[in-house]
């Protein structure tokens, strides 16, 4: 199951997922992070029908952290969370259950089988965790997207948006799996990895070609702020008008004309955990410092006398990462929506 805060790269990572043969999503649980949590459910409702997924659960989260208010990033992924993209809403139904019921029920019914991906605030795990105290003996793998530890944040100085969202949650996620035997500890992609993951408008541009698009998709870091896609195919038009937003807002931040694809990159990791690498370590959060709340400090050496908690990624090969998307992605999409002169 996945728990997003559906946002540019939750949006990806979702669509990714849902063109992988090898995934089985049996629900989605709606985060408030990058906007509200209504708009995240919202989200995810309107990319299951731009990608004509079959009836998929989706749940409402808390709408705010476990103790601090909610903070959101309207800036960073736009007022409702995917950029310029312009779904139309979904009359798809949420669940009556809450994201945290879901996360226990669905573990209990499908014990060591189910892999949970976050990549958005760990608030609602950390509330599964309340109900149902063995989930981490009960899931298979946990894979989060999250943290920074040998880096720098992107949120303060020492602190990744996810974790800073809700540090609070964070520590009990992170304490609550300090139980689990060596070969299922959870796999953390923080920004260490995540942010070598730079989707440039080449990607975009082979996407386009792979799907079978016209015309050929292009994001000009020139384009004025109101461009948006002509692609044909619509999976690809409006991941392009979402993406193009986050690019401006990583140019914006000095760091070119490039989007970090954090959350499919998690999405990869957790189908396939052989992209990676990785090294075992006790992750611990930091809940007073005044410069470094939210903070994910990692015990690689064993001071603290501590098990490792945690299998961090830390190398790994980007372009096999855009390959594997764009192939997936692409084909995808150009089945949902065949090329014209195409039908058959
Ligand atoms: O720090 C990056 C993470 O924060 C990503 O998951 C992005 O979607 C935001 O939630
Ligand atoms: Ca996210």
């Amino acid at each position: 199951m996945l728990d997003v805060d559906t946002g540019i790269d939750d949006s990806l990572a979702l669509v990714f997922l849902l063109a992988s043969p090898d995934a089985e999503i049996l629900g989605i649980a709606s985060s408030a992070g990058n906007v509200g949590v209504q708009q995240v459910a919202a989200n995810n409702l309107a990319w299951l029908d731009v990608c004509q997924a079959p009836p998929i659960e989706v749940t409402v989260g808390s709408p705010v952290p476990l103790v601090i208010p909610l903070q959101t990033t309207e800036d960073t992924h736009g007022p409702q969370g995917i950029g310029y993209a312009e779904l139309p809403p979904s009359s798809r139904p949420l669940s009556a259950r809450s994201a945290a019921d879901m996360w226990a029920d669905l573990v209990r019914a499908n014990p060591g089988e189910v892999t949970g991906l976050v990549t958005g605030p760990l608030t609602n795990l950390a509330l599964a965790l309340r109900i149902e105290p063995e989930l981490p003996h009960l899931l298979h793998r946990l894979v989060v997207m999250g943290g920074a530890f040998n880096y720098a944040g992107n949120t303060t100085p020492t602190t990744e948006w996810n974790i800073s969202v809700d540090p609070e949650a964070a520590k009990v996620v992170f304490d609550a799996f300090s139980v689990v035997p060596a070969e299922r500890r959870p796999i953390v992609c923080a920004l260490d990895i995540t942010e070598r993951i730079e989707m440039t408008a080449e990607h975009l541009k082979r996407l386009g070609v792979r799907a079978g698009s016209m015309p050929e998709e292009r994001v000009h870091e020139a384009d004025a702020d109101n461009v948006r896609s002509a692609a044909s195919n619509p999976v690809v038009r409006h991941l392009s008008d979402a993406v193009r937003f986050y690019m401006m807002f990583h140019r914006q931040q000095g760091l070119g004309h490039i989007s970090h694809m954090h959350d499919p990159f998690a999405a990869a990791v957790a189908l396939d955990p052989s992209l990676v690498q990785t090294r075992p370590a006790t992750v611990d959060v930091e809940l007073v410092g005044t410069l470094t709340r939210g903070m994910t400090v990692a015990d690689w050496m064993g001071m603290w006398g501590r098990d490792p908690n945690a299998d961090i990624a830390w190398r790994t090969d980007p372009e096999a990462f855009f390959d594997l998307l764009i192939e997936r992605v692409g084909d995808f999409a150009a089945r949902l929506y065949p090329p014209e002169g195409a039908r058959l």
